[in-house]
């Protein structure tokens, strides 16, 4: 279903943001493996989570919702349950790669699938290690649906990453949790440190390469958590103040995580108005408060090794730099073509839609010129971020703007369209 959207007046309130959806994920992973019951405080409740959790209860925990908690049954190391029939990973690429981790261990056969984009996206980054690890996996062109079958051959590995991915490490850490030898993975280039920060895995920096160690040592016990709200949903809401005139917002118990505020520094060495407080750490996790106020902002040249930092953040960050001074360029990020649709090509084909220079590369784009056209209609290829930069950018337009699909942006942000109503101000 598409939605229309009126130019806005400004910004202007506080927010909160329900669980970062990384690190919802994970605690649902680890309090599911867990023996015993654990409380969840603050989970995310987009579509993504809610496919884990559906996958979970194939494999026997059980999860109750009170209030403003997620109560969790958790399994237990072995007592894991011969799903009845194929595990439906929805759209959640974190799904579909951690679980194969899990799975590669287990004593039965079982098989994950998912919808047409998550069956388009690449998995031979997973089964390739897992293989590695003794796993017997069946695939076709290592694409879904994929097969895993039991093995008396598991042992640990010692894996450098082939790309620098939180899905890739977190697979093998996860199947490694199941082995009492140590399983080691080492990253050049840092990517999110969730599952090492939320399990207390050990780990070493050695000359520039981070080593991440996994074993049954560290398998979850039951606990309780407290998931900071989701950083990668506010930087859509970060932007548009940034850009409407006379804005403020405040957003509180946001995390703070290191490897995911790539985009924040970038932004405030573009000049933008952006204090940040951190207030505490929950389960490894750091979380507090940003303000941001509007602000005139001018691009820069963005590092590569801050790009798996602000990978999901490049689709909002681009916007900003189509409204900054000097040209928008990024490079260094073919990995955006093979997230929820390539995002490369969607941003490219929607800034072109508006009147916009655009030169795709094979690893990123650069875009020009001064906006033409006000109203649009923008594709969202049925991708959450694509659709939230083309929703953001449409309140920024004169003429305002529509996004085709409205329903994808549930994938990571349920709440979008009432912390819209809550904080701008219409014309
Ligand atoms: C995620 C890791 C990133 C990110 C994705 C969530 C995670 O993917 O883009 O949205 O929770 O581990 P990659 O591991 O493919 O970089």
């Amino acid at each position: 279903m598409k939605h229309t959207f009126n130019k806005i007046k400004r910004v202007d309130g506080e927010l909160f943001f329900k669980g970062d959806k990384s690190i919802s994920h994970r605690v649902i992973f680890f309090s599911a493996m867990a023996e015993g019951i654990s409380e969840i405080e603050n989970i995310s409740d987009c579509e993504d989570v809610k496919s884990t959790i559906s996958a979970f209860e194939m494999l026997g925990a059980k999860f109750i919702k009170d209030k403003d908690k997620l109560i969790i049954q958790g399994i237990g190391r072995d007592n894991f349950k011969k799903p009845e029939r194929e595990i439906f990973c929805g759209n959640s690429g974190t799904t579909a790669r951690l679980l194969s981790g899990l799975l590669a261990t287990q004593k039965f056969s079982s098989t994950i699938t998912g919808d047409d984009s998550l069956s388009t996206r690449p998995m031979k980054r997973i089964i390739e290690p897992l293989e590695l690890m003794g796993a017997k996996i069946e695939h076709k062109n290592f694409k879904l649906p994929i097969t895993f079958y039991p093995t008396l051959n598991l042992h640990p590995i010692d894996y450098v990453l082939k790309i620098p991915s939180a899905q890739v490490k977190s697979a093998i850490l996860i199947a490694g949790l199941f082995l009492s030898d140590k399983t080691k993975v080492k990253e050049k280039i840092f990517s999110r440190d969730h599952t090492e920060r939320i399990l207390n895995l050990n780990y070493e920096f050695l000359n520039t390469e981070k080593i991440i160690y996994s074993s049954s040592e560290f398998y979850p016990k039951n606990q309780n958590y407290f998931v900071p709200g989701d950083i990668s949903s506010a930087a859509f809401f970060i932007v548009l103040t940034l850009l409407t005139e006379n804005s403020e917002l405040l957003i509180k118990n946001i995390s703070l995580n290191p490897t995911r505020t790539g985009f924040l520094k970038i932004l405030k060495q573009m000049n933008a108005n952006i204090t940040i407080e951190e207030i505490g750490v929950a389960n490894g996790e750091p979380y507090g408060n940003i303000l941001t106020k509007s602000s005139k902002l001018q691009n820069i040249e963005i590092s590569p090794d801050l790009i798996p930092n602000i990978i999901d953040e490049i689709p909002i960050l681009s916007l900003a730099g189509v409204f900054a001074d000097n040209d928008f360029t990024i490079k260094n990020c073919k990995e955006l073509r093979f997230k929820e649709t390539d995002r490369i090509s969607a941003l490219c084909k929607n800034y072109e839609k508006i009147g916009l220079d655009v030169y795709e590369f094979y690893d990123g784009f650069s875009i020009s010129g001064k906006i033409k056209n006000h109203y649009c209609n923008f594709e969202t290829f049925d991708d959450h971020r694509i659709a939230m930069t083309f929703a953001i950018l449409s309140m920024l337009l004169n003429d305002g703007g529509e996004i085709d699909n409205q329903q994808c942006i549930k994938i990571s942000n349920p709440d979008f369209f009432n912390q819209l109503s809550l904080v701008t101000v219409a014309e």
